[in-house]
């Protein structure tokens, strides 16, 4: 694999790679119990039939952890049809059954376009990723156009302090200044923290969570 991702890269053969070599729970972004992000998704205190998206969801535990909770509008995307069917398999069929899924490209969205009125945005190492202008502003524009007035963006990416890699891929660090910055005066940040996540190897990785809601 080259370090630096061309054009012509095919991120969607990249990723469906990953998870189709390696178990979920061995991936090196593998989070068993995503204590920070659960936290942050309770303290905005959605009823139970809010719109929850999770973009670049993966296999995370998350879902079942919030399906568990009571959420019943849950919405999971991926770029890779083997994640998706991967956390579709980790549920019974009674809990599939209260989950959308998506294969999309979140900076070159088609069917994600159709979202309308999310009440919650949830990333949690995927942003980083997008490494070219032209990526990042499709993925904000994105949630510019599918987030409701008053609803709530979870981002957490590498932080600057942060690995510069990740599953072989450049990524592009962030702090919460820079985050606001790409998601504009509409949205009001409210919570930031540095965190460290422990890999399934070990080894660490800092990552930095930030809490937004947008308010106009
Ligand atoms: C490091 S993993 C994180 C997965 C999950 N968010 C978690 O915390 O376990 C990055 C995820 O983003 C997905 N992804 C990468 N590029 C994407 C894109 N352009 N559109 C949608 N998903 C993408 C990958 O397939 C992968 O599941």
């Amino acid at each position: 694999m080259s370090n630096h991702q061309t054009n012509d890269f095919d991120f969607e053969e990249h990723w469906n790679n990953a998870y189709q070599k390696v178990p979920a729970d061995n991936l090196g972004w593998y989070e068993e119990d995503p204590i920070p992000s659960m936290e942050l998704i309770l303290e905005c205190n959605l009823p139970k039939d809010a719109l929850l998206f999770n973009a670049g969801v993966g296999a995370a535990t998350l879902i079942e952890l919030l399906l568990n909770k009571g959420y019943l509008n849950i919405v999971v995307n991926d770029i890779a049809a083997s994640a998706l069917t991967e956390l579709k398999n980790n549920l019974t069929a009674y809990k599939q059954a209260e989950v959308e899924f998506i294969v999309d490209d979140l900076t070159k969205p088609t069917e994600l376009l159709k979202l309308k009125n999310v009440d919650l945005w949830h990333d949690r190492a995927v942003l980083h990723f997008f490494t070219t202008k032209q990526q990042q502003q499709a993925y904000f524009n994105l949630i510019q156009k599918v987030i409701r007035l008053k609803g709530y963006v979870i981002l957490a990416e590498f932080n600057l302090e942060g690995a510069k890699k990740c599953s072989g891929l450049d990524v592009f660090n962030y702090n919460e200044e820079m985050l606001q910055e790409r998601l504009g005066e509409d949205f009001k940040l409210l919570k930031s923290f540095n965190y460290t996540y422990i890999q399934p190897s070990g080894n660490t990785r800092e990552y930095v969570y930030t809490l937004f809601q947008k308010i106009a």
